[in-house]
């Protein structure tokens, strides 16, 4: 699968363009998409990161990283998923960035979507949908989940996300709704974000293989 997403990420750099800010997201696939954008390093005016990984592999090449801020709107955003589905709606957050992924995405006028084959479904949700939560929230939206959706969320013990949050992983969801799911869960106090991309999903999707596929 690194091949696939190697290549994913290499075709993603066709949508750079001279004196761009680059909206960067997390992951492995973004991984490659940063060392590839080495090369441009000179040639755009830098990155909007969405995770302190990312920022640190940015910096490490050189790439200055900006703050959202200040550049405000951004042309493109280039982010790897978890799951993607016929629409571009998304399942993101396995790497617990979610929340910054999502206020990128929001910014960005173009989001480029870098997958491998494994990552396409017909229904989004066999990969457990992670919720940010207050940490104080936790087992009340855990309960709030459970009720209004039957799916079995579990804490991932251990993460602290770089908001100081924690994550809730939901297991056995079948996402028929993602727009109206993404909505509810949005409203139980406590969720700062929702790793489904369904009201913002991407606009251009890069399932690597040789060739690339771009939807
Ligand atoms: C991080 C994400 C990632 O994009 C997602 O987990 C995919 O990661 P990878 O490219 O390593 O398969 O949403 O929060």
């Amino acid at each position: 699968m690194s091949d696939a997403k190697k290549l994913a990420a290499e075709k993603a750099i066709d949508y750079v363009q001279d004196g761009m800010i680059v909206g960067v997201g997390t992951g492995s696939t973004v991984a490659y998409f940063i060392d590839a954008l080495a090369a441009w390093k000179d040639r755009i005016a830098g990155a909007v990161s969405s995770s302190e990984q990312s920022t640190a592999r940015l910096k490490a090449h050189g790439i200055e990283v900006l703050d959202l801020n200040a550049t405000g709107p951004l042309a493109l955003y280039v982010d790897g998923a978890d799951e993607c589905d016929a629409h571009k709606r998304l399942i993101k957050g396995g790497g617990a960035a979610l929340t910054r992924e999502k206020i990128i995405a929001e910014a960005s006028a173009r989001f480029v979507c870098i997958i491998d084959p494994s990552k396409q479904v017909e229904v989004l949700g066999r990969f457990p949908l992670p919720v940010e939560v207050i940490p104080m929230a936790r087992s009340l939206v855990a309960r709030e989940i459970l009720r209004m959706t039957g799916g079995q969320p579990v804490w991932r013990d251990g993460v602290i996300t770089d908001n100081g949050n924690w994550i809730l992983d939901v297991h056995n969801l079948a996402i028929t709704d993602p727009v109206a799911l993404e909505r509810e869960l949005n409203q139980i106090p406590g969720v700062v974000s929702v790793g489904l991309f369904a009201r913002r999903p991407a606009d251009v999707v890069i399932v690597g293989g040789q060739p690339p596929r771009v939807l």
